[in-house]
């Protein structure tokens, strides 16, 4: 008995102790180092788009191959193997869009496989979102979502050891600061990417900066520092040292009785490659990047060769004093963290991106603005889609899958070569397919949640809502030649929003009643030539209807429109019934009187002899800022000369300095005056034009662009700018933002850490323009908005340009293969439209000002139509707010999302940068307490950013900083008291899964 006991305890003890040995992830799991030697660590991996050659599937099948020979299904069923049969390999995934296809297709056993290589350690994720995403375009909502998803996938599948340590961003092209913000929120202890400016990699290397320190937010401090390397040679192997099917380097030819041996030759030229690299380096520790694009289809090459390369130079590492081991990006941030270095730190970014004198990578900031343009616009809604869900408590099976098509093609269209615009045209086809796709299926869970919210009883419901993706070009099947409909306005932000709607019609008298029966004012516009002719043969109503809405925070309101029924017969061709319309239209008279437009708080005059804006005035502050707006165009480079650098997709290389105007001393100018809004529009070309509009009521002037088909038949490329010329004394700098958040400070031909070559005069002083620009002096600030990422810059003092489209027709060397032409919906060249909201104030007032419009300007009010039914306002709720009370003005509802049974997903966010306002940059406090009009909170638990940690567990690497604090990072975590009460800093962020009780 006693025996068996003893025995029994042996068993029990040798299983705990094998499962303990073997069963470490994380830094535990890391092969050890030798303090006395250079450690030389092997990372493979491979580096998989999602999307660039290939569409996404084209890639996960290998599929399409006579574009490109790639197949990452291949790659993951080679590599496990490898894997399972040897402890000391190692390989890294990142792309979560591509594991999660394989993964559903594995068989249990394979999967019990990996999750034991993944619990040891073996196989590590690393970065962990759906996709890689770019830095320049991506707005931080989609990062923060994107990043969302992979990681949840990867709690949800692996649990903890599945949670990645370390960011990589290996092929991105420039880094941004908020990026590395973000990352740090999401708990990694790592950062790694390949590709930085140039003279900014030879200065690093010569300082041995390649690795130290990133200061990422001055608001949020040690919370948003981050500890980042740049890598030694991008993210490929050392020359010679490539053992890919898809490479030519000699294996290791090692057997005595064949002929070519080459051991020795090749351990020698891996020990110079090591030494150079690690001469630019801080500690005994170096990383290489074992593998590149879509590498390891075939593993066992790589892997064969890797391990006789461990074995001969490890043979000779008495010597050499050369050690080298398997090892992950995690484990070597690991060994950088023990070497008792204090490192040096950054506080700018990595924008712009150059690889060469003529080769600035400031192009994609606006390639494919169509695409950047719907992806900006698809954020909006899917913010929309996740909140209804929430909020209707439906939560049905289908709501799950209905929402998840759009996350997912949301997180695909984040990829860097997707939202980038740097991807071939079939490529951009898909992912604008797969959008449109989820947005059909999340449209179906709006219409059920809206239809249960708007139902009084549950019974009597209301029909299914409509949505009008082309109201920008007046088409809309439910408000056309319909006589009566319904209008409602959700509303996304946790405060009231006051807007306009503006829907196609063919009639010219309406009555609008807003949610309490109370008719409010319209206005009948025509729709423009410009409109029409971007329609082309897919629209014909002839008017728009125009009317203020307002909604609820985080809720709707419903607007009836119905027909006057004494016109509902009269033709609108009739031109008699033109004399009952309410707007004014006037072409320019022929004088050089100015033209004026005003609302309660700014007028704009208009030359009256060029018909371009002459000045805005602050109505507020009584200020005048003279300032004249127009296009204008760069001619790109063809690469005909003698660097053979062409513009293109990623490559923005003028010709010129001095942009090209594009009219001849006028344009053509409308007026349309009327009580709701007033509009200035300006023909430049055929193919440039736009409308000034301003307001009743609203802080902004709305500029709307239309640009296309750009000319082609002259064979010249052409990069078109709105540019804005002002007298404000700037000296050189501007700012612009970083992923729709922080701010950033430029300066012409300048940089802030090393010595600027002025090799590219416009094309090197470009900035990725995300959601702002602005330009300023002690006394006015001009703050323009866009709709979309563009480029921008400041080529001149007190001036400010965007870049909103470019057509040109060279492959521009760096892979895509293809010209950035875009064929457009007839074949003839990509027509654009888009807006910028411009804003002008004294610079204390502007922070708020432009804040403010920020949140409204990407989290727009959604409309979506029904047919009228009788009695509506008996039968439905035509007026609905999910929240009790509004949340202060500082403070921004950034995620509202279902995770599982009474489960949500909260993110609240202080939107203010510390110092920006002297009242909005205080901290506030919000209280989850009685906040939700639907459920009570009955439990709210923090969590990272990427809801992928408890905030309580969150336990980031301590990095020793040359003068800095000694404090450690991440470990000031507080449970919320009883009444929820959140705390929000300057910029801070805070998520909670919450647990809900509905009443
Ligand atoms: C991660 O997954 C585990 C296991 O399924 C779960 O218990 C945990 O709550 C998840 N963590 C987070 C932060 O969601
Ligand atoms: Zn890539």
């Amino acid at each position: 008995m006693l025996r068996t006991l003893i025995y029994t305890t042996f068993i029990l003890f040798q299983i705990f102790f094998v499962r303990l040995t073997l069963a470490t992830c994380g830094y535990e799991s890391c092969h050890p180092t030798k303090a006395d030697k250079l450690n030389v660590h092997l990372v493979p991996h491979t580096h998989d788009d999602v999307g660039w050659l290939k569409t996404v599937d084209q890639y996960f099948y290998g599929a399409n191959n006579s574009i490109q020979h790639a197949g990452v299904q291949y790659i993951l069923d080679s590599v496990i193997p490898q894997l399972r049969d040897d402890p000391n390999k190692r390989f890294i995934y990142v792309e979560m869009a591509f594991f999660y296809r394989w993964w559903r297709q594995q068989s249990d056993e394979m999967k019990k496989t990996v999750k034991t290589l993944v619990e040891e350690g073996r196989l590590e994720f690393i970065n962990g979102g759906w996709c890689m995403n770019d830095e320049a375009s991506t707005h931080y909502n989609a990062i923060i979502d994107q990043m969302t998803l992979g990681l949840k996938f990867l709690n949800d599948t692996f649990g903890e050891c599945g949670r990645p340590r370390v960011a990589w961003h290996i092929d991105p092209f420039g880094h941004s600061k908020e990026q590395a913000a973000l990352f740090a929120q999401m708990s990694y202890d790592g950062f790694f990417f390949g590709r930085l400016d140039y003279d900014d990699k030879q200065k690093r290397l010569k300082d041995k900066r390649m690795e130290e320190v990133w200061q990422a937010s001055i608001s949020l401090g040690l919370e948003a520092q981050l500890f980042y390397g740049a890598l030694y040679n991008g993210y490929g192997p050392p020359g010679g040292f490539c053992f890919d099917a898809f490479c030519d380097d000699a294996p290791f030819e090692d057997d005595p009785n064949l002929f070519d041996m080459n051991v020795d030759e090749k351990v020698k030229k891996f020990l110079k490659f090591v030494k150079d690299q690690a001469s630019h380096f801080k500690t005994n520790h170096i990383i290489l990047t074992m593998g590149s694009d879509f590498q390891y289809e075939n593993a066992n090459e790589w892997y064969k060769n890797m391990d006789k390369l461990i074995k001969y130079v490890n043979a000779q590492e008495e010597t050499s004093g050369v050690h080298v081991l398997y090892s992950t990006p995690s484990c070597y941030t690991y060994a950088l963290n023990k070497a008792g270095v204090k490192w040096t730190t950054k506080q700018d970014d990595f924008f712009p991106y150059a690889n060469a004198p003529h080769s600035f990578w400031t192009g994609y900031f606006t390639s494919r603005p169509a695409i950047k343009g719907y992806v900006r616009q698809t954020n909006n809604f899917l913010q929309v889609c996740k909140q209804l869900d929430v909020l209707s408590g439906l939560q049905t099976k289908n709501a799950a899958s209905e929402s998840m098509t759009l996350k997912q093609a949301m997180g695909v269209a984040q990829h860097h070569d997707a939202v980038s615009g740097t991807e071939k045209q079939h490529v951009a086809n898909d992912y604008a397919k797969r959008l449109a796709i989820g947005i059909q299926n999340c449209q179906n869970l709006v219409s059920d949640s809206l239809s249960s919210i708007m139902s009084k009883d549950q019974k009597t419901m209301p029909p299914t809502s409509e949505f009008c993706h082309y109201l920008n070009i007046s088409i809309c099947s439910s408000t056309e030649s319909q006589k009566s409909f319904t209008v409602t306005v959700y509303n996304p932000l946790a405060r009231s929003t006051n807007s306009f709607v503006r829907v196609p019609v063919d009639l010219l008298r309406y009555t609008v009643t807003d949610p309490d029966g109370k008719t409010v004012p319209t206005q009948i516009l025509d729709v423009t030539k410009e409109t029409k002719r971007v329609r082309g043969n897919r629209g014909s109503a002839t008017h728009e209807l125009f009317f203020p809405v307002s909604a609820p925070a985080l809720g709707y309101s419903t607007y009836l429109v119905t027909a006057d029924s004494k016109l509902v017969f009269q033709p609108v061709h009739d031109p008699s019934s033109r004399s009952s319309e309410p707007s004014q239209y006037t072409p320019r008279q022929q004088s050089n009187a100015d033209t004026i437009i005003k609302n309660e708080y700014m007028s704009l005059s208009f030359d009256g002899t060029t018909g371009l804006l002459k000045s805005i005035t602050d109505l507020e502050s009584r200020k005048i800022l003279p300032v004249s707006q127009s296009f204008f165009w760069y001619n790109s480079s063809s690469g005909n000369n003698k660097d053979n650098q062409p513009s293109g997709a990623y490559i923005f290389r003028p010709n010129q300095t001095d942009a090209f105007p594009l009219f001849k001393d006028s344009v053509q100018m409308h007026i349309v005056q009327g009580d709701l809004v007033q509009e200035i529009q300006q023909q430049y070309t055929p193919w440039v034009s736009q409308v000034i509009r301003l307001f009743k009521g609203q802080r902004h002037a709305e500029f709307e662009w239309t640009v296309g088909p750009i000319p082609f038949k002259d064979g010249l490329g052409k990069e078109i700018i709105c540019r804005f010329d002002t007298k404000l004394a700037t000296n050189k700098t501007f700012y612009t933002d970083a992923n729709g958040r922080q701010i950033l400070t430029r300066v012409r031909n300048h940089r802030d850490t090393w010595q600027y070559n002025d090799t590219e005069p416009v094309a090197g002083n470009y900035y990725p323009v995300n959601s702002r620009i602005f330009i300023k002096d002690s006394n006015l600030q001009l703050t323009v908005l866009n709709d979309r990422s563009q480029g921008g810059s400041s080529m001149m003092n007190g001036s400010l340009e965007l870049m909103v489209h470019r057509r040109m027709f060279w492959d521009d060397h760096y892979g895509v293969g293809e010209a950035l032409n875009e064929p457009g919906q007839f074949g003839d060249g990509l027509i654009a439209r888009g807006k910028m909201y411009v804003l002008v104030a004294p610079p204390e007032k502007s922070a708020s000002l432009h804040r403010d419009l920020g949140e409204k300007v990407y989290m727009a009010p959604w409309v979506s139509f029904t047919p009228m039914v009788s009695d509506w306002s008996k039968k439905f709720n035509t007026k609905y707010s999910a929240l009790k009370h509004e949340l202060p003005a500082n403070v921004h509802l950034l995620t509202l999302e279902h995770l599982e049974n009474n489960m949500h997903l909260l993110r609240l966010e202080h939107q203010y940068e510390k110092g920006e306002d002297a009242n909005m940059s205080k901290p506030v406090t919000v209280s989850l307490q009685g906040l939700f009009a639907p459920f009570e909170i009955t439990m709210a638990e923090e969590v990272n950013l990427g809801a992928n940690q408890f905030q309580k567990d969150v336990k980031r690497l301590h990095w020793d900083i040359v003068n800095g604090s000694d404090r450690k990072m991440g470990s000031n975590y507080e449970a919320l008291n009883d009444s929820l009460d959140v705390e929000l800093q300057p910029f801070q962020i805070r998520t909670f899964r919450i647990h809900v009780k509905r009443g």
